[in-house]
């Protein structure tokens, strides 16, 4: 089947990354979410993230107009469906969300129309068995930030076709991105391991064996990771990783219980970079 028309619901921090690759991949993006706020921030970080791109001489002045002429933006999920060939899914964490969002897509969106999650934790085969497309229904996990990340995890469901898994990964592809495939099982391969080594850096830090600035250089220097883990949650999402967090404990036990500070920084609406405050503090202004 031939990807012309792609529909990303929900416009946070990973939508709006998704969809810019979707629209300089070639592909008409139709970026819906129910917040307008979240639809205008989206448009402003994707406009910097194009323009990024023309000083980086990645993409030319040319390719900004024609990317941008094929991206909308709508409040109406029935809109954002009703032509797309894929749709992938980027809304909150949450397992009953993610069903009322693709129970509403599988309603509708064309007979033919792939349904894909960017969850970085859950079960794209619950998600699934709760369309009348299991088939068409696969995992497709982004990586933050979108446009420089080079993965996307694919998942397949226990009844995802081999029609279905091929659409995502040529899509994937054509966003210019390289794939994995992966067998469904909580976390799947990044995740798991991202969540465990960021569970416990934060462990480290509330049990005060450094700073996070000292946990963070000494596993960039000495373990050569590109980002700390404690900066990486920061970008992630503190709110984000929390129900990571939470779903791989109810999932796989123990060795994934939320590190209490995560539970606290997020009740105390320290979110990370998108609110300016997480693990580090993003406002103030540089020394
Ligand atoms: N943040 C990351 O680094 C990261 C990386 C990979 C995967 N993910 C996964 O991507 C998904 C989205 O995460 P995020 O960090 O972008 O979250 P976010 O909180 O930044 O954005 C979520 C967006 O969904 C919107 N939304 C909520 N309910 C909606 C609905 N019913 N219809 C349409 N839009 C709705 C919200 O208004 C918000 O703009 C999650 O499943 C998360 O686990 C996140």
């Amino acid at each position: 089947m031939r990807v012309n028309n792609i529909a990303v619901i929900g416009a946070g921090v990973m939508g709006r990354g998704i969809a810019y690759a979707a629209a300089v991949g070639g592909f008409r993006v139709a970026l819906q979410d129910i917040s307008q706020a979240a639809l205008q921030s989206a448009l402003a970080d994707i406009e910097q993230n194009l323009a990024q791109a023309v000083a980086r001489q990645k993409l030319t002045e040319a390719d900004v107009r024609a990317a941008m002429a094929r991206m909308e933006t709508t409040t109406s999920l029935e809109q954002a469906a009703s032509n797309a060939d894929l749709v992938i899914e980027a809304v909150l964490e949450k397992m009953e969300l993610k069903v009322a969002v693709f129970q509403q897509l599988d309603a509708h969106c064309p007979p033919h129309t792939v349904l894909a999650t960017n969850t970085s934790t859950m079960s794209p085969t619950e998600i699934g068995a709760a369309t009348k497309r299991a088939d068409k229904t696969i995992a497709m996990h982004f990586f933050n930030p979108v446009p420089k990340m080079k993965l996307v995890e694919i998942v397949r469901g226990l009844d995802t076709s081999d029609e279905t898994y091929a659409v995502a990964r040529s899509v994937a592809e054509q966003m210019g991105k390289e794939t994995v495939e992966v067998n469904e099982f909580p976390g799947f391969v990044t995740s798991r391991i991202s969540c465990l080594v960021g569970n416990e850096a934060m462990r480290m830090l509330q049990e005060g064996v450094a700073s996070a600035a000292d946990i963070d250089k000494a596993i960039k220097l000495g373990l050569n990771y590109p980002m700390g883990p404690l900066e990486l949650a920061d970008l992630v999402g503190l709110d984000t990783r929390l129900r990571n967090m939470q779903y791989l404990h109810e999932k796989l036990g123990e060795t994934y219980r939320p590190a209490p500070i995560l539970e606290k920084y997020v009740k105390a609406g320290r979110l990370g970079r998108k609110v300016g405050r997480g693990f580090y503090d993003y406002t103030a202004p540089k020394a």
